[in-house]
């Protein structure tokens, strides 16, 4: 037979991502329907819970007596979803779990209930899992329920880098339920309104005004008793989906949603293990970049002064930090930076604000600007009341 190896195929295919963000108050309230909405329901029907080890002190009863009424059998996994646990160890435990529980492919979506930590690790795991099974989530912190729900990328820490090992894998659904505020800690709502103030900043002038005016009663009443609080949750859920809309799979690496995520990696990781400086959650992390980031605007005579002032106060009204020894050491943050190249594919594509709520992307930013940024962010700092 004449074999002709001279042919080639190209397969090209398109894949369609369709998931739906929706506000549910109560959730696991007895009358709610919403989480049931996908997969089987009724005698027979199954469902894997996965939920954080906090969250499940609080709220599994509650959970485990709306499936019980919906006569849903259910196996319950405890993962202690912290940053530092955000491993493949862990992963790999939850990924048993799932074999054991023997998850049918298309019809028993895993329902993950946790902050950002525990959704993108069972995000990815229900992305490996048969090469991908569906999931729902659960957001119960802040930065969960504005972000890591939408985001829908997947994750966990590897060799010390955050999110290194991960995935685009979206939940099939997301539901937002701001009553389980209520029990976060008082850092975690600030650390939640890192990641709005970021969105705020470097897209959105009417959300960073309702911050700047309500910034402090948000935080205080938890978004529990704010008549902005609905607002300010839905312009950030909003504002995240137009981004993601357009470039879900980042085959643009100018995105407006990095700011606050260019120099913060590395200090927020190396934070949790550095007994010397004062540690950083995700949200306080990424505050200090969007201070940082809009100290090098200033300094590239685009942001005004004042326009430094007024983000310093705003995080400073809701408990952000506005300084940090890692972010005056322009080495780290040079480091930082050379990794953040590399996964922006060898451009820095900073996103700077240009005034608040506009940007624009920086591709030349030298060491001695980072030094001088560094000092000039400390003497905002020293100098803001
Ligand atoms: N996938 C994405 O698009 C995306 C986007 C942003 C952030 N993230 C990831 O999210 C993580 C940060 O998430 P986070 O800020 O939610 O932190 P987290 O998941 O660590 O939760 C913070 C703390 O709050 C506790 N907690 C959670 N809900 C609670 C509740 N209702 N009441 C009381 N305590 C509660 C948790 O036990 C934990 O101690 C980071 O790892 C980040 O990489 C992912």
């Amino acid at each position: 037979m004449n074999e002709d190896n001279s042919r080639e195929w190209r397969l090209n295919t398109v894949l369609p991502v369709s998931y739906y963000v929706k506000n549910s108050a109560n959730i696991f309230g007895l009358e709610n329907p919403d989480i049931l909405g996908f997969g089987t329901e009724g005698p027979g029907s199954r469902r894997l819970v996965v939920i954080d080890l906090k969250v499940s002190e609080l709220y599994l009863k509650q959970i485990i007596e709306y499936l019980i009424k919906y006569k849903i059998d259910y196996h319950v996994v405890i993962l202690d979803a912290t940053e530092t646990k955000k491993n493949i160890d862990t992963l790999l435990y939850l990924l048993k779990e799932i074999e054991s529980f023997g998850l049918s492919r298309k019809n028993e979506p895993i329902l993950a209930v946790g902050g950002g930590v525990l959704l993108d690790i069972v995000g990815l795991a229900a992305n490996l899992y048969r090469r991908g099974v569906p999931y729902i989530c659960v957001p119960t912190t802040l930065l969960g329920l504005v972000d890591a729900s939408v985001g829908a990328k997947t994750s966990i820490n590897f060799e010390n880098r955050r999110n290194r090992l991960g995935s685009y894998y979206p939940p099939i659904a997301a539901y937002i339920d701001k009553s389980f505020l209520e029990t976060l800690e008082p850092i975690e709502i600030s650390s939640g309104i890192g990641e709005i103030l970021k969105m705020a900043v470097v897209k959105d002038l009417a959300l960073f005004e309702i911050l700047k005016s309500h910034g402090r009663t948000l935080y205080e009443s938890k978004f529990l008793d704010c008549e902005y609080a609905d607002e300010v949750i839905n312009r950030s859920v909003k504002g995240m989906i137009d981004e993601l809309q357009e470039n879900l799979w980042e085959k643009n690496l100018k995105r407006l949603v990095d700011f606050g995520h260019s120099f913060s990696p590395i200090p927020e990781m190396r934070s949790l293990v550095d007994d010397n400086v004062p540690t950083l959650t995700h949200g306080q992390a990424v505050t200090l970049d969007v201070i940082f980031s809009s100290v090098i605007s200033f300094i590239r005579g685009k942001l005004s002064s004042q326009g430094v002032v007024d983000i310093i106060k705003v995080a400073r009204e809701v408990g952000l930090p506005t300084h940090h020894p890692y972010f005056a050491d322009s080495n780290i943050l040079m480091e930082a930076l050379n990794d953040t190249i590399k996964h922006r594919n060898g451009d820095q594509n900073l996103p700077i604000p240009i005034e608040i709520g506009t940007s624009l992307f920086v591709n030349d930013l030298t060491y001695d600007e980072i030094k001088e940024a560094a000092q000039s962010m400390q003497a905002f700092h020293d100098e803001v009341n």
